[in-house]
């Protein structure tokens, strides 16, 4: 909050002051190998000899800098076997150096330095002089430099030690880093000054009224805290649009100023509550924001100084048992978020935050949990602006000494102090809904000393703690540090077992769930089954938003996305780092697609001849979406329209379909009804028409087809030469990171994570033996009256070999084959059980590329009833029909299974011209086994008989 010195420079904000200033920029370092190699002179205040001292960018972390020394991965385990406080001998260390001059005019203010985050520890000297230190690798930290000030030049000096005591709470799981990563800057604070605001926008639904409460903590900077306040100080509040166009009156408030009177003075606080008139509230659906300009008034009625804050009305409460905003339940849809970036690693720029918000709510994210940390502070206001709800966590997380430090006296300042001050720096923000306390640090008295001061100075938000109910259990546990039963990666069974065994009365939300590791959220449609079945589930956060990769050039000039181990950092997790829904450069997984599904705001189902739809926001009606309508008679369009019904949130409506549904039916072949919706307007984060939501409705299913009739087998050698004999059977996928850590064998064993089913895989052979010796095979091909060469197979699979990869067949197209169209499930990738959001239809498309950082299966679509695969140069296209059942699931990539499955990143991926085709009859789900629960038994594998036929045919680009 910096002060400005006038209403006019608040509302731009702080580059608008003329007592903000910069830091960021190049700065020299210089690194050693530990705290105790950092000579004196390396901090004193001439700059003069810069033998050794490199060039970095501030904010950055200087690991991925061209330092020489790199980001080590760990997610439990501590980077070194010591115990807490101790830290390794070997402990980089770097000094930071610039220079400063303060501007003329803030002589006789107080100068102040803030030091965004850095990364552990640091300290800071001004001219050689020791100004203070920082602990928190996620806070800023502030320090009165003026007593350290020269005229002209300044020298600053900042030593950041890599690892320290703190590193033991600070054990998430992410790369370690190292550095300055948040920005610097100065700022010129008057000797009497608006310190703190805090800024209570509440919103009583039944009433309809905005009330703004005010606390405004004035500090006086006298050197040696005797002088008194002069009497007659005020403060002079107004909240106003973001426009500039005020609400309601000016409202003033007395500033105390007598500090020696005892039980008397409670603090140079000026505090008023008001009322605004015709004010609108915030939600994440309508981010309603408005301005508050805060004047400091001295005595002889001059404004002094002037602080704005955007603000937001509403109120977070648990309402009839439910987490409620401004009266009403609202669902979690949410993702866990780190900062991220693939060449800055944790300096986040204001655009790099948009661009993930903005990613976000085009996938219909309405929550994030800042995992595990206070996020860069323009995150928030993004989050105020764009409209989603967050859990902000507190930066503490000891999980390699997971139930001992929680009770460690040593450690308890340390807990309150970084909970305290997150409140502290973000309690303004109307996106706020819960406090976190942190994550995975056991459960203790320091978390209950958290909450004891959290409930005391911010009654008006929510508590969240998954420790407490870890450790203490789902029904009471942890009452007095959580509000909500927050579990990670529970199944969903026993979620509904939570509601229907009546095992506890508080809401439910996972605060982390469907770990979204490589090809993965398998089962996500299932939870939000369950979630939309009961009200005390209110939703969930999938862990998590982004890969971890960070972009590294090989020698060769390969390059990668690098995880764990790939910078020589050992000991190390592997691509643990890398469960993302988006890559590190923020390209979207394909599992988004079911996600965007899972969390749509208006679902429609068909109720017998009619749909019913359901709103499912707490706040809009369905007005700011356009639907559009669409039948489909074996993909194609027979009829199609507009179609908009208006259901307000929270409701659903029994209505007429916008065509004849029994008329449909008796159309012969598949009917399927697709509703899209689209949105009206521009919004901050889509252009008008996008798309927000979509549902299919089956009118009438596919069926299999009949075998066709058998003719003479004289055509057949085309398809033969092409695909180099018969398709071969193939039980095998290029195993995902839930089937088993193909890079990490132990870890599963180790920490009782990760899943089995690739073990059991290569111990039965599936990947090497051919598949033909596993399993009782029959094959009939011939060719039929059409001239297509038919495929009919039978494959028994024994009781041993159940829960295999795939049952299916295999070959491979030479190269110049390159589109691909598609009567099936699309248009990204989906799989067996992570497809309920993927529309039946004709799409097209080139084959895909890897999308997921450690290559394995990927590609799939799902319950195609042809594809066509074709050759753009001339039009020549292999057509593959699914004839029983009437869907297979299919892929063409550039891979072979084994290729992919020998690959450790990308720049080992033997990538061909050639394209590998699968067409399978049963497909292993994906579930989230990486980190959860596997796949539901309905999307394994059994043993037993499967029969699948399908046809193949070379068509010329003027066949039909
Ligand atoms: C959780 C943890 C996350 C992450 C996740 C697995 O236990 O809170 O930080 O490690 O598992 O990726």
């Amino acid at each position: 909050m910096t002060a400005c010195s006038s209403a006019d420079e608040a509302r731009v904000g702080r580059e608008a002051s003329p007592w903000w200033q910069s830091l960021n920029g190049n700065w020299q370092l210089k690194l050693w190998s530990s705290p105790d190699a950092v000579p004196n002179t390396a901090i004193k205040r001439d700059l003069a000899s810069t033998a050794g001292w490199l060039t970095v960018a501030v904010p950055g972390n200087w690991t991925v800098q061209e330092t020489g020394d790199f980001p080590h991965y760990t997610n439990v385990q501590m980077p070194w076997p010591l115990r807490p406080p101790e830290t390794p001998s070997e402990n980089t260390t770097g000094v930071y150096r610039r220079t400063f001059t303060v501007p003329k005019n803030w002589k006789s203010r107080r100068t102040i330095i803030h030091i965004g985050a850095a990364e552990s520890v640091h300290a800071v000297f001004v001219n050689g002089s020791f100004v203070g230190y920082g602990t928190d690798s996620r806070l800023p930290s502030e320090y009165d430099i003026t007593d350290y000030l020269q005229a002209g030049k300044n020298t600053l000096a900042i030593f950041v030690p890599r690892y320290s005591a703190q590193s033991y709470v600070e054990d998430q799981d992410q790369w370690w880093m190292a550095g300055l990563h948040r920005e610097v800057f100065l700022e010129s604070r008057a000797q009497v000054h608006i310190a703190q605001l805090h800024a209570h926008a509440d919103w009583d639904a039944d009433l309809g009224l905005a009330t703004m409460n005010i606390s405004a903590f004035i500090g006086v900077a006298d050197q040696d805290s005797q002088s008194p306040l002069d009497r007659g100080w005020t403060t002079r509040s107004w909240v106003e649009t973001i426009d500039g166009k005020r609400l309601g009156k000016v409202h003033v408030a007395k500033v105390p100023y007598r500090h020696i009177q005892p039980y008397a003075f409670s603090g140079h606080i000026a505090t008023t509550t008001f009322d605004i008139p015709k004010a609108q509230p915030w939600s994440a659906e309508t981010p309603q924001r408005y301005r508050l300009l805060c004047e400091l008034v001295n005595s002889d009625g001059e404004v002094s100084e002037v602080v704005g804050q955007v603000v937001g009305f509403r109120r977070v409460e648990i309402q009839d048992g439910l987490v409620s905003v401004n009266g009403r339940a609202i669902t979690i849809m949410g993702v866990n978020r780190h900062d991220h970036h693939p060449d800055k690693g944790k300096a986040v720029s204001v655009e790099d935050m948009r661009q993930d918000i903005i990613t976000m709510k085009r996938a219909n994210i309405n929550a994030v949990r800042t995992s595990h940390y206070p996020n860069d502070h323009r995150f928030y206001d993004l989050c105020d602006e764009y409209g989603l709800y967050v859990i902000d966590e507190a930066n503490i997380e000891s999980h390699g000494f997971n139930t001992s430090l929680c009770h460690d006296p040593r450690y308890a300042a340390t807990w309150l102090s970084r909970v305290a001050r997150m409140v502290e720096r973000d309690r303004n923000h109307p996106s706020i809904i819960m406090w976190s306390l942190g994550n995975e640090s056991g459960y203790g008295e320091h978390h209950d000393a958290c909450a004891a001061h959290i409930r005391r100075v911010d009654p008006s938000r929510l508590l969240h703690y998954e420790g407490a109910v870890f450790h203490a259990g789902w029904s009471d546990g942890g009452k007095n540090v959580t509000d909500v039963v927050c579990p990670m990666y529970a199944p969903a069974s026993a979620l509904d077992l939570y509601v229907t065994a009546k095992l506890g009365e508080r809401p439910l939300i996972l605060c982390e769930y469907s770990h979204a590791m490589g090809n993965s959220n398998g089962g996500l449609a299932d939870y939000w089954k369950v979630i939309d079945q009961h009200r005390l589930l209110q939703g969930g956060f999938v862990w998590e938003w982004k890969d971890h990769g960070l972009r590294q050039t090989l020698k060769n000039g390969q390059e990668r996305f690098a995880y764990g181990g790939q910078f020589g950092d050992h000991p190390n997790d592997g691509n643990f780092v890398a469960d993302g829904l988006v890559s590190p450069d923020c390209e979207p997984h394909p599992a988004i697609q079911e996600l965007m599904w899972v969390h749509r705001p208006i679902a429609v189902e068909q109720t017998g001849w009619k749909l019913r739809v359901t709103n499912r926001q707490s706040f809009r009606n369905s007005a700011w979406l356009r639907g559009t309508w669409e039948l489909t008679l074996d993909g194609e369009i027979v009829e199609s329209g507009n179609w908009s019904p208006q259901v307000e949130a929270g409701q659903s409506a029994l209505i007429d379909a916008p065509t004849n549904l029994l008329e449909a039916k008796k159309l012969n072949g598949e009917v399927l009804l697709t509703l899209r919706w689209f949105a009206k307007k521009a919004t901050p984060w889509c252009t008008a028409g996008c798309l927000v939501c979509w549902d299919q409705v089956v009118v009438r299913a596919a069926t299999p087809q009949r075998l066709p009739k058998r003719a003479s087998d004289e055509d057949r050698a085309e398809i033969d030469v092409l695909l180099g004999g018969n398709p071969r059977l193939n039980l095998w996928r290029a195993a995902t990171d839930n089937d088993g850590f193909k890079l990490m064998p132990d870890l599963a064993s180790q920490m009782g994570i990760g899943g089995r089913a690739l073990w059991n895989w290569l111990a039965t052979g599936i990947n090497t033996k051919p598949a033909n010796s596993l399993v009782n095979h029959q094959c009939d091909s011939y060719v039929d009256v059409d001239g297509a060469v038919v495929f009919d197979h039978t494959v028994v699979v024994p009781e041993s070999l159940a829960d295999l990869p795939r049952i299916g067949v295999v070959f491979e197209l030479p190269a110049g084959f390159d589109e691909l169209s598609w009567y099936g499930r699309g248009p990204l990738e989906n799989m067996p059980d992570r497809n309920s959001g993927a529309l039946l239809g004709i799409w097209s498309d080139e084959p895909d590329e890897l999308p997921y950082i450690v290559p394995q299966e990927f590609g799939l679509r799902t319950d195609c009833r042809w594809m066509e695969i074709i050759r753009s140069r001339d039009g020549v296209r292999l057509r593959i029909e699914a004839l029983n059942p009437a869907g297979l699931h299919m892929s063409a990539v550039h891979h072979r299974d084994d290729d992919l499955f020998a690959a450790a990143d990308v720049t080992e991926l033997t990538w061909r011209e050639a394209l590998t085709v699968h067409i399978d009859v049963a497909h292993r789900g994906v579930g989230t086994a990486s980190c959860g629960p596997d796949i539901d038994p309905r999307h394994s594998i059994a043993a037993g008989s499967y029969r699948f036929a399908y046809r193949l045919r070379l068509l010329g680009a003027s066949d039909n």
